[in-house]
């Protein structure tokens, strides 16, 4: 027997006991006669004392991490507790002493700041040292409470392929060629919507899985070319009950593993958040709102503001920053605007509130009416930062400008959690590179076919998709689905798919849906992103045994690494430069 308890276990109870523990060496020292270990594991640390001279020696041979195995008898430490680990009040007396494994001397020290690429390199080691391991565990309690928590209310956990056909996410596929199909690929699949949508119709009513997806897009501290969802459908079911159940879901995760309760979370429109917060994933743990003024300069001597006041296709955004007149020097603001500027906005201008005075270089162009409108909107000491131009482009770069500024402030904690969701989305986007236009969310979410073919504008119809957001991150989103298989048709005909193309590429689920499909609906949860929040670090990676680095390499496994001719011939794939 390897051990008897682990090396957190140990307590005032198990004194005299005789116990075997096995783990790592994290600690060694001699003092005087005797010989001092801390032996650690996933549960704990534990002190081992060597009084007997025999073992003394063979016990001081080992090295810092590596693996032995220790019996002996537990005793009070007395005077000497410590709280500094759970087992302090105990310790074991060595009787038995056996190297199980040695370790070569850590790569790193990971008490130090270290180089992600090396922490990344020997991530088990990283694993086994750092919060890491936290993660993991909370990680695990995440999915355990959702499994429960679906389980209760009869969903049931299906698995859907991971060689399939290419899925419509809106991302580029990774790909997988067939060597038994020639010149054939499968796709992995970006999440399993087909599939689940295909078992409501095969009548299992109540669908989950904590799914693997693949997409392969540009890389972002909340991205990863692969990554999990809780992937849920249901049928007989409109936007209140799966909006509810997954409400309860994330209600219930959050009591269990944060032991907070969360109020109900409050509904925003798209519209409103875009307008307010310049983003459709806004973080609402703070204000400072997007503020519209095209009404403040439409009749402005400033050229500028006034075209964007009276443009319908512009707009002029500004936010107040308090409190902060003085600490926005000409270089801080210069610092600024080249950010706003990379987010494409031409430039930014500020206006300062010195003791009820208008201070800006813009001053001179205001009328009195104008300062008065502006000075009611910055209190005294603030300033407010301002853009003009196209309306899509100034609302992504304030609501960006917001977000930096709230952090810059320190407006957020990662101990505070703001939930809202986002719904009345539009269901389709114009795509001026390509000259037509595309679903908002896949195109297999409803919305109103007639009001679509009424409508003048087609970026004013409304689909039936949901998101939650939670401090500005999108943790989850779904939709009602199309169950009816002429709409289906219709809205490939409206997004540019021909027919040809929607058989080639969706024929089996179109196919489904003239078999009785149920009304349905579903969602999904990024599982990452959730467990990166409730961690309260800043990136998916964290939480995630074995990440990717931005440019999509795992650094411990080299992959993507080259293959032999061998293997490329018989897929029958021949490389070019
Ligand atoms: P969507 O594409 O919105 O919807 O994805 C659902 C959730 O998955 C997470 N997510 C990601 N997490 C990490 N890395 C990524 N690259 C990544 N991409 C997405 C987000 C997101 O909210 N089939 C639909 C769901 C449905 O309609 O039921 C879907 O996949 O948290």
């Amino acid at each position: 027997m390897f051990r008897t308890h682990d090396c957190g276990e140990l307590r005032l109870d198990n004194v005299n006991e005789s116990v075997t523990l096995s783990g790592w060496v994290s600690n060694k020292r001699e003092m005087g006669p005797f010989l001092f270990m801390v032996l650690y594991d996933r549960y704990g640390e534990t002190q081992i004392v060597f009084e007997d001279s025999k073992i003394i020696e063979e016990a001081g041979k080992c090295s810092l991490e590596d693996v032995v195995q220790v019996t002996g008898f537990v005793r009070d430490r007395g005077d000497n507790r410590t709280d500094r680990y759970k087992t302090g009040d105990v310790e074991v007396i060595a009787e038995e002493f056996i190297l199980l494994s040695k370790s070569k001397p850590m790569p790193y020290d990971h008490r130090k700041d270290t180089a992600e690429a090396i922490k990344l390199k020997y991530r088990y080691l990283d694993i086994r040292k750092s919060e890491v391991k936290n993660y993991l565990i909370l990680r695990h309690n995440i999915t355990r409470t959702v499994s429960n928590y679906l389980d209760k209310l009869g969903f049931l956990n299906i698995e859907t392929p991971i060689l399939t056909k290419s899925t419509p996410e809106g991302a580029r596929d990774f790909l997988v060629p067939s060597r038994i199909t020639k010149h054939s690929f499968y796709a992995l699949p970006q999440s399993p919507q087909l599939f689940k949508q295909l078992l409501m119709v095969g009548g299992m009513d109540r669908y989950y899985q904590i799914a693997k997806c693949f997409r392969d897009e540009d890389l972002r501290a909340d991205r990863q070319p692969e990554f999990t969802q809780i992937d849920i459908e249901m049928s007989f079911a409109d936007e209140d009950d799966i909006m509810g159940i997954a409400e309860n879901m994330i209600r219930e995760v959050f009591r269990e593993v944060k032991g907070l309760d969360i109020p109900e979370v409050p509904l925003m429109t798209y519209a409103y958040a875009m307008n307010n917060y310049g983003s459709d994933a806004p973080d609402t743990r703070y204000d400072m709102k997007l503020i519209t003024l095209d009404p403040v300069f439409e009749n402005s001597s400033f050229e500028a503001f006034k075209n964007a006041a009276n443009d319908e296709s512009q707009i002029i955004k500004g936010i107040v920053v308090e409190e902060t007149a003085e600490e926005f020097s000409k270089n801080k603001i210069k610092r600024i605007e080249k950010d706003v500027q990379s987010d494409g906005a031409q430039g930014l201008a500020f206006i300062k509130n010195i003791n009820g005075e208008i201070e800006s270089p813009l001053a001179k162009f205001f009328s009195d009416e104008e300062k008065n409108a502006l000075i009611e909107k910055i209190p005294v000491n603030g300033t407010m930062l301002l853009a003009a131009g196209k309306k899509n482009v100034i609302l992504k770069a304030m609501g960006n400008l917001r977000k930096r500024m709230a952090a810059e402030k320190n407006l957020v904690s990662n101990d505070d959690y703001a939930f809202v969701w986002i719904t009345e989305f539009p269901a389709f986007e114009y795509d001026e590179e390509n000259d037509k236009w595309n679903a908002v969310h896949h195109p297999f979410t409803d919305f109103d076919l007639n009001e679509a073919l009424a409508a003048k504008d087609r970026s004013t119809v409304l689909s039936r998709a949901y998101d939650l957001v939670i401090n500005g991150h999108e943790v989850g989103g779904g939709s009602v689905r199309i169950h009816d298989f002429e709409k289906q048709k219709e809205v490939f005909k409206f997004i540019g798919i021909s027919e040809e193309e929607a058989k080639e590429k969706f024929s089996f689920l179109l196919d489904g849906l003239t078999f009785g499909a149920p009304p349905h609906c579903g969602l999904a949860f990024g599982l990452d992103r959730l467990v990166m929040l409730l961690a309260g670090t800043e990136a998916i990676r964290d939480v995630i045994a074995f990440p990717k680095t931005t440019s999509a390499s795992c650094l411990m496994s080299e992959a993507p690494s080259g293959v032999t001719k061998a293997q490329l011939d018989e897929l029958y794939i021949k490389l070019s430069e």
